[in-house]
């Protein structure tokens, strides 16, 4: 059937990328579609699965230059409290940046440094109940510019036309000039609505940007994106647009609610599968540690492993942005394990998994179908889930459990349909090899699957209804897909011994 044929592509397409290459190597084949255009890397064009052919010679030609991009990406100069990070975004920009531990001293100089006429900074209702304190030796200084204080809503409340006129309106109130310097204090959603606000007003300002959630420590400040949402959809209204500085101080993250904590595990879980080798090791020396211990809301992680785990974070993003400022084609292997991720976060409504949790469910289900496609062998799926089950076993999924089939529905509607041209039936997300190895496609390195399969993989997590049943066989019968009733499910998480430590 045409359906089998699709997937027998894929699966072929697999076993030659297999032969290919690094995902090193596949960062060349990437810089190559930059520079010279999908023609110099592409020969055809299914558009679900074809891996770009490029020729031994044209690799080695450019890997010096990618080389150094990815060196140049990370460059720690050292020398204080704070170690001193470029954020090298290709080359639409550097940040400087530097990161610490409860080194608020030295990240205030850097503000003060700034040489701002006033001070504007912005931040969030918990930031500010949490933080706000932080910034009282600056505001007592006689030397430091005057400073401006505007509060939003925590959380994704705060990213909203509303908030964005709000502050675009308390900018010319409290009189900011263009040496004004925007200081951007709070977690993703705060940063992503400062960023924005300080890129349009007077066509960009001064900004710095100081994260306080781990997530935005590692995962948010290694972006040039700036979001709200609009009309009910995520991020869809934005620029691209650079700090002046990044100021980290992970000692930030001893507040966090657990559950924030696991955002950001989640997003390591999925580089240490994405990159392997020292992301893979990184994350499970940390999880591993005794001090990382306990539960759900008991879980504990001391703040020098979230020092270290930050570190790998950055380096993880910046070496893709390094060659992706824009994470239009190769930046999009981050989106790893998010097709049902959205899903199973949405079917339980907001605010009940944490979002690193679910990234991980989806990259067990991206595991699923990669086997099942012959794409990932079974040993290489151990291998990948057993580092998945880490983080899983630390914090179950909650009861009720949403129906398999209401996630399923979510995953059709993903905000990324249609970049690989799915086929009604079809569903798509990255998929890998093997750790540190993912297949690349000419559709920013989304694949598009069967949905059936991970209708199947469903099964095994989240109750089947009835409607899912009748309309699971009505397809079986037009495919030669095997049903999720005859196959058998993958055992459910469990803690389980490590498998790189
Ligand atoms: N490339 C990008 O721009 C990018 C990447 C990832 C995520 N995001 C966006 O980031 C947002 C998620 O970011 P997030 O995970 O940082 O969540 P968040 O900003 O919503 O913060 C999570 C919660 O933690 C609270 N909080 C923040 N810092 C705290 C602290 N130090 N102590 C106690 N509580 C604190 C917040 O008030 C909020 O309730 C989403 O809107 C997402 O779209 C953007």
């Amino acid at each position: 059937s045409p359906c089998r044929g699709a997937i027998s592509t894929m699966a072929g397409t697999a076993a030659s990328s297999r032969r290919c290459c690094s995902w090193q190597q596949r960062l060349t084949v990437v810089v190559l579609v930059l520079i010279c255009g999908p023609a110099a890397s592409t020969r055809s064009h299914d558009r679900s699965c074809v891996k770009p052919h490029v020729p031994a010679a044209q690799m080695d030609w450019r890997a010096p230059r990618m080389r150094d991009a990815r060196e140049a990406a990370l460059v720690v100069r050292g020398g204080s409290n704070m170690e001193a990070i470029d954020f090298v975004f290709s080359d639409r920009a550097t940040i400087p940046g530097f990161l610490g531990v409860d080194c608020q001293a030295e990240l205030l100089a850097h503000v003060q440094a700034m040489g701002a006429d006033k001070i504007l900074l912005v931040t969030e209702d918990n930031v500010d109940q949490h933080h706000g304190g932080y910034w009282q030796p600056l505001i007592d200084s006689p030397n430091a510019p005057p400073i401006e204080k505007i509060v939003l809503p925590a959380g994704d409340e705060a990213k909203s036309w509303e908030h964005l006129h709000q502050l675009v309106r308390w900018n010319f109130d409290v009189g900011a000039t263009k040496k004004s310097v925007v200081v951007a204090f709070g977690g993703g959603a705060l940063l992503n609505v400062a960023h924005l606000f300080a890129s349009i007003t007077y066509r960009g300002m001064k900004l710095v940007s100081v994260p306080t959630t781990f997530l935005a420590m590692h995962d948010v400040v290694t972006s040039l994106k700036t979001s709200i949402c609009f009309d009910g959809r995520k991020n869809n209204v934005g620029t691209f647009y650079a700090a002046q500085k990044i100021l980290v101080d992970v000692g930030f993250c001893r507040t966090l609610p657990k559950a924030e904590l696991f955002s950001g595990l989640g997003e390591l879980a999925k580089n240490a599968c994405l990159f392997g080798a020292d992301h893979a090791e990184g994350f499970v020396r940390a999880l591993s540690k005794p001090a990382s211990g306990g539960a759900a809301e008991d879980f504990t992680m001391d703040i020098g492993t979230l020092l270290e785990l930050t570190r790998l974070g950055i380096k993880a993003k910046m070496q893709v942005l390094a060659v992706d400022a824009y994470e239009k084609q190769f930046g999009m292997i981050f989106e790893y394990g998010h097709t049902v991720s959205h899903a199973i976060e949405k079917a339980y409504g907001d605010g009940i998994i944490p979002h690193g949790l679910g990234v991980v469910y989806g990259m067990l289900s991206c595991s699923y179908v990669a086997e099942k496609l012959g794409i990932m062998s079974s040993s290489e799926r151990a291998q990948h889930d057993e580092v998945c089950n880490l983080l899983l076993s630390k914090w179950p999924l909650p009861s009720p459990r949403p129906s398999a089939e209401l996630v399923y529905q979510l995953a059709m509607k993903d905000s990324k349909r249609g970049i690989a041209g799915e086929e009604p039936h079809q569903i798509s997300d990255v998929l890998l090899t093997k750790m540190g190895d993912f297949v690349p496609t000419p559709t920013s390195n989304l694949l598009a699957f069967d949905g059936q399969l991970l209708r199947e993989w469903l099964a095994t997590f989240f109750p089947v209804t009835a409607e899912l049943r009748a309309e699971s066989s009505a397809e079986q019968s037009a495919t030669t897909i095997p049903t999720p009733m005859t196959e058998p499910a993958p055992p459910a998480p469990q803690p389980s011994p490590l498998p790189l430590a």
